[in-house]
């Protein structure tokens, strides 16, 4: 696994060509933005707990249930890392993963997808997908970021309101109303297309995950239980994070037809 450090005008940061997953991002004269759990796994084959995983061609079991591993094989695979460039305000990586470097029984087509991270004041995170077959196929993607907050249950998530979600953790449909208060474990899949901002008053600053080529958000947070239930994950760190991940899952899977791309992208901002 090669680990990439960045150290720019802006913003210091860090990734990985295992899963072309961001690992760190902390503008200048700020606390980290990107959270990474202490407890996290570097190893082939294995999920790392914390960053930017990119949950793709499906997200968790998939929509029928049962697809392994979860949350796709885009996460848990060598990415090529084709550009690194540095303009001196941002530093930008472009990594790319095709059907000749991974393939699954489950999704057997013919794919290309090319992942662009762009560290600078802002942490701007695109995912390209190309159908190079000859036949139409769906997939779903989530840019499954985690954000460093000062205390989870001081924080309000913003922008979701009037919005349908499913929550997992209770199996039902409902509507949000007003922000979402981080009081209890916390697995919500989101139709919506809008920017959500993570008010933080205990570090003074609002974290605005703005996107674009995204019909879902995935808002999560294990709490106490599944928090202690995780082996790579602290058994307090469910306070320092939540889960705001730019999605196309479930009913807005994307489906490309032969020929055709479809990008996916979050600006992560601070004020
Ligand atoms: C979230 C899912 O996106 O990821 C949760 O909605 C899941 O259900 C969480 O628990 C973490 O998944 P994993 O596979 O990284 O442990």
């Amino acid at each position: 696994m090669t680990t990439h450090v960045i150290d720019t005008a802006t913003a210091s940061g860090m990734f990985t060509d295992h899963g072309a997953h961001v690992l760190q991002w902390r503008p200048r004269g700020t606390e980290p933005v990107v959270w990474l759990s202490d407890l996290a796994v570097f190893a082939d084959a294995v999920a790392i707990r914390g960053g930017v995983p990119i949950c793709f061609p499906w997200f968790g079991a998939g929509r029928s249930g049962g697809m392994t591993p979860a949350h796709g094989f885009a996460r848990i695979s060598e990415w090529r890392l084709n550009s690194m460039d540095d303009d001196g305000s941002a530093a930008t990586a472009v990594f790319t993963l095709s059907s000749t470097d991974v393939t699954s029984p489950l999704f057997p087509y013919r794919y290309r997808a090319t992942m662009t991270a762009r560290f600078g004041a802002d942490l701007h995170l695109a995912l390209d997908v190309h159908n190079d077959d000859d036949v139409p196929f769906t997939y779903e993607a989530a840019l499954h970021t985690y954000l460093h907050v000062g205390d989870a249950t001081a924080v309000q998530v913003e922008g979701l309101t009037g919005d349908t979600f499913h929550d997992k953790v209770t199996d039902k449909e409902t509507v949000q109303s007003g922000p979402i208060v981080i009081d209890r474990e916390i697995d919500r899949v989101y139709r919506s297309t809008r920017d959500v901002h993570v008010v933080d008053p205990t570090l003074d600053r609002t974290l605005t995950v703005r996107k674009g080529g995204s019909a879902s958000t995935v808002v999560w947070n294990p709490w106490i239980d599944k928090a202690r239930a995780m082996t790579d994950f602290g058994d307090d760190e469910w306070r320092s994070m939540v889960c705001i991940e730019t999605a196309n899952v479930g009913v807005d899977a994307v489906e490309l037809a032969p020929g055709r791309s479809h990008t996916m992208w979050a600006r992560i901002e601070v004020e």
